[in-house]
């Protein structure tokens, strides 16, 4: 047996995968990922890819930058884990102070977790405690958006808008309010931009004026919902949404899990609106893209709802085991370090725009309706007939076939309902972003006949 054939024996004899339909994983036996350099894994057969995905969003400076493999190393000399119930430490400390010196408007407090999903429930909670706590145990429900994502735990699905991730759950999960998703392509209001004078953000005012009493917060992915396909809201959308909650006291929920540490051309994509979140949830980035690390930051007035006396019993009774892990500290505050040292964001600028030029020549293809994209997050939506805008059968599976023909042109990326997602490292070069594309233009013509 060959090496790659005894570890792909064991993985289908024992794993279970994410997202993943188990019957059909043998038919098309994955890449064995051995190692990864720069922005490109290895595979067990010695084959590079370029990781046009970011290994699901999350690489910053690219693989096992020495960097962040030392700043580990280094910290594993002296402690691998130590709990922070009763105890600190002094990596956990001072990520938290960068978190909070680097983080828009008053958001001063960090509280760790391990993923996504943990920052969104830990806000989630958060919010709601702090309304019971401050005299309002009315305000008890959430406003969501249509389609929204918040990561795969109960409370992060009850905030999550997917039918197709989220609704056989239903029965477990607590009810939301839910706003008009702001896809303008296929608007939910039947509305055109501008002309709509974005009706799907007003839409909050009206709720929020008749249930505001009751509503704790609303949470949104800023400037782009990633999982329902890379939707970029119009301009003036979140900011809107930030002053409707103002105006009725109802706080603002930015879930930066996809789009901080860069993504979007800038650190956090509040700061393109100015929009200065009462609760943000940041994670996938925040260590690099190496060790999993979260956090959801909170403002001091927030926080200020949670002190008192022990028996006043307003502690946020929540944590993890591995809360504030040293190991993922170490790698959060080297790659916080370079990010700055090497003006990281501001860099991706030309990146970014050679991305949206290359995309224009996809935009043009017989099978692309839609190509969307913010900064280094891109979604190519695939259609069978662009004439009717008709999509195809989702078992005929498109869109997974043309990320399957990808590979074949050095290129890993994941498909998302009918869009292929492009997220390359922040770390990219134009050289690696004209790989990306002429692999995805070939895999589109080669699968879709055009
Ligand atoms: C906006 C947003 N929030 C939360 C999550 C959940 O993060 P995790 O998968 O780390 O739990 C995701 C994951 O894609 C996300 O895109």
């Amino acid at each position: 047996m060959s090496h790659t054939q005894e570890i792909l024996s064991q993985d289908f004899e024992h794993l279970w995968h994410p997202f993943t339909q188990m019957k059909l994983w043998p038919d098309e036996p994955p890449l064995v990922i051995e190692r990864g350099e720069g922005n490109y894994l290895i595979d067990s057969e010695g084959k590079r890819y370029f990781d046009g995905v970011s290994s699901l969003w999350v690489t910053v400076h690219g693989h096992n930058h020495p960097a962040i493999n030392s700043a580990i190393a280094e910290q594993l000399k002296h402690l691998d884990h130590s709990t922070l119930l009763g105890l600190t430490h002094p990596l956990a400390a001072r990520l938290a102070a960068e978190l909070a010196r680097i983080t828009p408007g008053k958001l001063n407090k960090a509280f760790y977790s391990e993923s996504g999903s943990t920052a969104v429930e830990i806000a989630l909670k958060i919010a709601y405690q702090y309304w019971q706590q401050i005299g309002h145990p009315e305000k008890k429900t959430f406003v969501a958006l249509g389609e929204a994502y918040h990561g795969d735990t109960i409370g992060a699905v009850s905030v999550g808008g997917i039918d197709l991730f989220h609704q056989v759950y239903g029965p477990l999960l607590f009810p939301v309010h839910r706003l008009p998703q702001p896809f303008c392509r296929q608007c939910p209001l039947g509305l055109k931009h501008p002309q709509c004078g974005l009706a799907c953000a007003n839409a909050l005012e009206p709720m929020l004026a008749e249930h505001g009493d009751e509503i704790c917060a609303l949470i949104v992915e800023p400037r782009v919902q990633g999982a329902a396909g890379i939707i970029v809201q119009p301009e003036g959308y979140l900011h809107r949404l930030w002053e409707i909650c103002k105006k009725h006291e109802v706080l603002f929920i930015a879930d930066e899990v996809a789009t901080g540490f860069g993504r979007t051309g800038t650190m956090f994509s509040c700061e393109q609106e100015g929009v200065e979140p009462d609760l943000m949830c940041l994670g996938k980035g925040i260590t690099g893209g190496v060790l999993p690390l979260a956090a959801t930051m909170a403002t001091d007035r927030v926080y200020e709802a949670f002190l008192g006396e022990y028996d006043d019993f307003k502690t946020f009774f929540h944590g993890h085991t591995y809360t504030g892990n040293p190991l993922a500290c170490a790698a959060a505050l080297a790659s916080l370090e370079l990010m700055e040292k090497n003006q990281v964001v501001q860099r991706t600028a030309p990146v970014i725009e050679h991305l949206a030029k290359g995309l224009e020549k996809i935009a043009q293809m017989e099978h692309v309706v839609q190509v969307r994209q913010h900064g280094l997050m891109a979604g190519v939506e695939i259609t069978a007939d662009k004439s009717t805008d008709t999509p195809y059968e989702p078992g005929l599976r498109i869109p997974h076939q043309i990320i399957m023909a990808a590979r074949k042109h050095g290129v890993i990326i994941r498909p998302l309902g009918d869009a292929i997602v492009l997220m390359p490292p922040l770390s990219s070069t134009t050289e690696d972003i004209d790989l990306l594309l002429d692999a995805l233009g070939k895999a589109i013509a080669e699968v879709c006949g055009s």
